[in-house]
């Protein structure tokens, strides 16, 4: 299902070539070999550039983009049509990487032919490999099936699901007592029945996670939920330090870039405003007799 795509402007470095795109097949090997699988975030060419050139396994276009780049204070409110225009510029970076794109609120809950015609709009529009959907229970697990059902693999997702944070007290560690972890794994397990390829567990206990990945045949993708999965996935944002403050627990940051993106404009507005730039090696040269040509013909118009 993973699909190879040209990708205009983004001339392969040699480790690009020599990798191979992710498959099904191929995700399952890596939990059956404990090769732990990478996944991150990306919503836009140039996020999807780095994953590429950094060789993880998996990208996923998650609704956070809603907040990370949309500027929106929570996933609820993103659009379809939003979310496929990040999907499709993600698209257009990647070649390797299994493409996966969430699907947003409202935009599959209400009947199995709203899901698969939501999941086919991902698939055809923006050459997603997959999608993921929030939560358990019987409507996500009967959409889950009817997506399946229609050719398109899914990912599931448990723990904390953000578009439904709000009913699930907040944005906070799910699976704390052993009520609710049992309520996680009865939907991380009626997910798996499905037939969904893979599942994120979120921001729930790693001794939970431990118990539950005794039963997990699919690759299980952790983010908050310990080191027992068969890897892990964050944000990009988060990762890189493109945001203010330090977000989640389980966030560890490899980067500030947004100290660095500061830096950057703030050298500009000062070299714009002493006069240092632009300097003459950013423009462009006319020869000598074509500016006595300009300025023979800027003075006949002056005198006339
Ligand atoms: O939207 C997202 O970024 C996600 C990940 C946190 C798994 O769903």
């Amino acid at each position: 299902m993973s699909t190879t795509h040209f990708v205009p402007g983004a001339a392969p470095d040699s480790a690009d070539a020599l990798r191979v795109p992710m498959t099904l097949p191929r995700l399952l090997e890596k939990k059956r070999l404990r090769e732990p699988i990478v996944m991150v975030t990306a919503y836009d060419h140039p996020s999807a550039l780095a994953a590429e050139r950094a060789g993880v396994d998996m990208v996923l276009v998650g609704d956070s983009g809603a907040m990370t780049v949309l500027g929106y204070d929570s996933t609820v409110p993103v659009e379809l049509d939003e979310l496929l225009v990040l999907a499709r510029a993600v698209r257009r970076g990647l070649r390797t990487p299994f493409l996966v794109a969430d699907l947003t609120f409202g935009s599959y809950e209400i009947s199995d032919q709203q899901a698969i015609a939501t999941a086919m709009r991902f698939v055809k529009e923006a050459g997603c490999d997959a999608v993921k959907l929030e939560g358990g229970g019987p409507t996500p697990v009967a959409r889950a099936r009817a997506i399946i059902g229609a050719g398109i693999p899914v990912m599931g997702h448990v723990g904390l699901t953000p578009q439904t944070s709000t009913a699930l007290g907040g944005y906070k560690a799910q699976g704390r007592t052993g009520e609710a972890a049992a309520r996680i794994a009865r939907d991380a397990l009626d997910l798996q029945t499905a037939g969904c390829f893979s599942i994120v567990f979120e921001a729930m206990p790693a001794a939970v996670t431990e118990e539950l990945m005794k039963r997990m045949e699919i690759p299980v993708i952790g983010i908050g939920a310990g080191a027992a999965t068969d890897g892990q996935v964050l944000v990009f944002h988060d990762l890189l330090g493109i945001r203010e403050g330090h977000g989640a627990r389980f966030v560890k940051r490899y980067a500030s870039l947004l100290d660095e993106m500061v830096a950057g404009v703030a050298a500009y507005a000062h070299d714009v405003r002493d006069g240092s730039f632009p300097g003459p090696e950013h423009g462009y040269a006319i020869e000598p007799e074509e500016l006595v040509a300009l300025r023979a013909q800027l003075a006949g118009r002056d005198a006339g």
